[in-house]
């Protein structure tokens, strides 16, 4: 096909060698079917700001680490240079987190470069060779569908042990590969350290629940997400820890918690009423 505007500096610097055709057309990002070297790989052209919502941004931005305070001050107004800050520090957190997971044994395609705002990957492929399908357009059986749960809860496990968590993982950004599954689109993945990331990570676990629930109802009651998170906080998770998807949920612990943020609350406003405001 004719080169798409956005793939002709690739075309230039030698990165690819012709556009084959498009995949898909998602909202944040269209891909195409490159050809490199006689193998076919993707190409993630990533929409113009001002393309995307930037709502959707704004929430996981609180969740990432900025180094620099140029950047993070540059992030927190909607300033053209915030915005164009955003923009690349959102592209950039799928190339890094994608090398990141891969390093810890997290299956996610290859990132093999990240130029003008396109990323080139591997393209993940099914038995013919094709691109892979996503999980939901794949009728599964029960007993697929609950080996596949088991197999994503480990994913989820070796990403948190890698201190990531995906932030959008669900049916539609699991591939079904010739050898199993692959885990793509990473861009608004957020540091486990943040503190909206239990939140984030619970429903990342109740969306793959959800789904594999449709095939084998009895997963929909299983909670691994508060099990895994303990075990995390505790310093105590490994890619390998043995989990039972049981939560005794401890009402009791939770009450000491919230009265001990009453408690911190009220402390806080008697010294700003004794030292009077800054
Ligand atoms: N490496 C890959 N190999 C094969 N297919 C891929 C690959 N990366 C992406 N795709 C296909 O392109 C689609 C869009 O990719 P991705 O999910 O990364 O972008 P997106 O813009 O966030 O899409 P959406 O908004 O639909 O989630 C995927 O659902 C998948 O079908
Ligand atoms: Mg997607």
């Amino acid at each position: 096909m004719k080169t798409p505007a956005r793939l002709l500096p690739l075309q230039h610097a030698d990165l690819i060698d012709e556009v084959v055709g498009q995949l898909q057309s998602g909202k944040e990002a269209e891909v195409y079917l490159v050809r490199v070297e006689g193998v076919i790989r993707c190409a993630k052209v990533y929409k113009e700001a001002n393309h995307r919502t930037f709502t959707q941004k704004t929430q996981y931005t609180e969740g990432r680490k900025i180094r620099n305070s140029r950047q993070a001050r540059a992030m927190e107004g909607n300033s053209k240079y915030g915005r164009k800050e955003r923009e690349s520090e959102w592209q950039n957190t799928e190339v890094e987190t994608l090398y990141l997971l891969a390093a810890a044994g997290v299956r996610v395609p290859q990132p093999l470069a990240f130029y003008e705002g396109v990323l080139l990957l591997e393209m993940v492929a099914d038995q013919d060779g094709d691109p892979a399908p996503r999980l939901s357009d794949v009728v599964l059986t029960a007993v697929q569908a609950r080996a596949y749960f088991q197999v994503m809860i480990r994913e989820a496990v070796r990403m948190l042990c890698a201190g990531i968590v995906h932030g959008d993982l669900s049916e539609f950004n699991v591939l079904k590969a010739h050898d199993g599954l692959v885990i793509i689109d990473l861009p608004q993945a957020v540091q486990a350290t943040a503190n909206n990331a239990f939140a984030i990570f619970e429903r990342d676990l109740l969306q793959l629940a959800a789904f594999f629930g449709r095939s084998a109802p009895e997963i929909k009651s299983t909670n691994y997400a508060k099990e895994i998170w303990q075990l995390y906080r505790n310093g105590k998770l490994r890619p390998d820890t043995q989990l039972t998807g049981k939560f005794a949920d401890s009402s009791k612990n939770a009450d000491v918690g919230e009265v001990m943020a009453e408690i911190d609350e009220a402390r806080a406003e008697a010294l700003m009423r004794h030292r009077g405001p800054r």
